[in-house]
Order: structure tokens, then C-alpha cells, then sequence
């Protein structure tokens, strides 16, 4: 599919943008309300979402956006242009001062990412990625690591709002991976997580209860740098599904075994 320039331009201008306003307010009065028990938002959330629904509905106005704060418009069939953003990946962090967020944005044609840009305003890094092209961090060309065993492995997960109600689940299977891999961690940014698949730093990461803002952009881009994803169940993936496990190939029927047996042992104990 050709790609007009424009459409990576733009999603490159808003993430910085982003990081601008984010840095902005960094130590400032957030303005912090709860959309749940642990689910943050801030007027950081809203400004950065506000700023990037302005510059699409400016540049693109038959496009539609779907983001995580304000009300999204349905997805119709006759509109096949969708970006997918998330104001901040990582509010959490960002409350209490951890430098580990972004922000993210991909454009969909018909559901799949074709382009997208991840920025981490703290570092100053940019990922970026265009399907079919490759994936890029400050422009420089990105690709999966080589590890091939799980004890070679720096795996990485992440834990949904509602973690308080599935404790052991989520414990259950992190524990299976403690006990195989180099080292696991929890970041707090799905989006970065997926971008350090495809920069190599980590060379496998899965999540689930995750929404099209945290995957669309991260996903291309881990693809677009030779890695693999999927479902939890290692059938294909989409931005909509909710999950994902994103490797560097090599070692992802690893990780499908451990979660699949994990699964079972599970159903079993309930
Ligand atoms: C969250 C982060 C976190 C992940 C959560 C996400 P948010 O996004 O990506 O790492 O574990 O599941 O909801 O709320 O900071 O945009
Ligand atoms: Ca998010
Ligand atoms: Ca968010």
C-alpha cells in the first residue's frame, strides 16, 4: 500500500508535540482524577489528546482518531482511516515522577497500523515505523535480538487496571517466567515495552487487558523491526484483541507454551 509522506509526518509532529506538553507540566499540578481504583488521568491526558484531535481533524478531516480519554466517533466501514492514540502510555509513571511514558499514535487503514511513531520525551527517543519500510529509533534502523532460550532472555510484562481482582493469575504466570528467563520487568508502558522488543533491550514481552491505544503503534513497530506477535494462544493478532505477546521470534513458541500450560494448570486449581 503506498504510504503518503504526510501520514508519518504526522504522526511523528504530534508525538513530539506530546512530549512538549509533557515535559511542560512534568513536577507541576496534574489535575489527577481516578477513572478507577488505580486508573489515572490527568489535564496532561486531555491537553495532549485535545492537541492531537485538532491536528488530524486539521490535516484529515474524512479520518477518524479512536483515544483513550474523550469520546470517540463509531468506526464506520465507509471511513477506513483510523489513528489510534494515547495521550500519555504510562500515566502512572508520570504521577509519581517515573521517567518511563510516551506517547503513541498510529495510523489504521482498515484496522491494520501502516504507519506509527512512539516518543519518549525523557530520552529523547522516537520510534517510528511504516509497514512494508521498517522500523526506526531516531532514525536509525531498528531489529529484534538474537536470543534464542528463555534463560537467555530479558522478558518483560505489564498488569491491567484490574489486576486487583486476578492477582493470582497474573502472579502465577509471572512467577512461571521468573523461573525460567534472565530477568523479568515491569515497566508501566506498554507502548515502550513493545518499542524495546523491536530495539532489542528486551527480547520478549506479554500483556493482556490492553487496549487499541496501547497496541496499534508498538506492534508495527515491533514488526517492522523482524519480531513476531500474537494472541496468547499464538493465533494471529490485531489491534483490537486485547493482548499481545511480542518477541523476537526465536523464542515465542517458548513463551506460548509457558502461558498455555500455565493456563491449563490453572483451570485446573478452579
Ligand atoms: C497502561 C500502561 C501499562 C499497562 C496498562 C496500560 P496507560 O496505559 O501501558 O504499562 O500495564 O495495562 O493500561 O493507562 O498508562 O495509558
Ligand atoms: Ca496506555
Ligand atoms: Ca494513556
Amino acid at each position: 500500500m503506498f504510504h503518503p509522506p504526510v501520514w508519518l509526518a504526522t504522526a511523528i509532529d504530534v508525538v513530539l508535540r506530546a512530549g512538549e506538553i509533557q515535559i511542560r507540566h512534568q513536577g507541576g499540578e496534574l489535575e489527577i482524577d481516578k477513572k478507577g481504583a488505580i486508573d489515572l488521568v490527568t489535564k496532561v491526558d486531555l491537553e495532549v489528546e485535545r492537541m492531537c484531535r485538532d491536528i488530524i481533524a486539521r490535516r484529515f478531516p474524512d479520518h477518524k482518531v479512536l483515544a483513550e480519554e474523550l469520546e470517540n466517533e463509531v468506526a464506520s466501514p465507509g471511513t477506513p482511516h483510523r489513528w489510534v492514540f494515547d495521550p500519555v502510555d504510562g500515566t502512572v509513571n508520570y504521577v509519581h515522577g517515573l521517567p518511563t511514558f510516551c506517547s503513541c499514535l498510529a495510523l489504521e487503514v482498515d484496522g491494520r497500523p501502516e504507519v506509527a511513531a512512539v516518543f519518549d520525551p525523557t530520552r529523547r527517543e522516537l520510534f517510528t515505523a511504516e509497514r512494508g519500510a521498517g522500523a526506526w529509533l531516531n532514525g536509525r534502523p531498528l531489529g529484534v535480538s538474537g536470543a534464542d532460550t528463555l534463560l537467555d532472555s530479558m522478558l518483560c510484562t505489564g498488569f491491567p487496571y484490574d489486576v486487583h481482582e486476578h492477582v493470582d493469575e497474573a502472579i502465577s504466570l509471572f512467577g512461571e517466567f521468573v523461573a525460567r528467563a534472565r530477568a523479568v520487568r515491569r515497566l508501566g508502558s506498554a507502548a515502550l515495552d513493545l518499542c524495546y522488543v523491536a530495539a532489542s533491550r528486551l527480547d520478549g514481552f506479554w500483556e493482556q487487558g490492553l487496549r487499541p491505544w496501547d497496541l496499534s503503534a508498538g506492534s508495527l513497530i515491533v514488526e517492522e523491526a523482524g519480531g513476531r506477535v500474537s494472541r496468547f494462544d499464538g493465533t494471529t493478532f490485531d489491534t483490537q484483541c486485547g493482548q499481545i505477546v511480542a518477541t523476537n521470534g526465536k523464542i515465542h513458541d517458548q513463551i506460548i507454551e509457558v502461558i498455555n500450560t500455565n493456563e491449563r494448570a490453572q483451570n485446573r486449581t478452579t
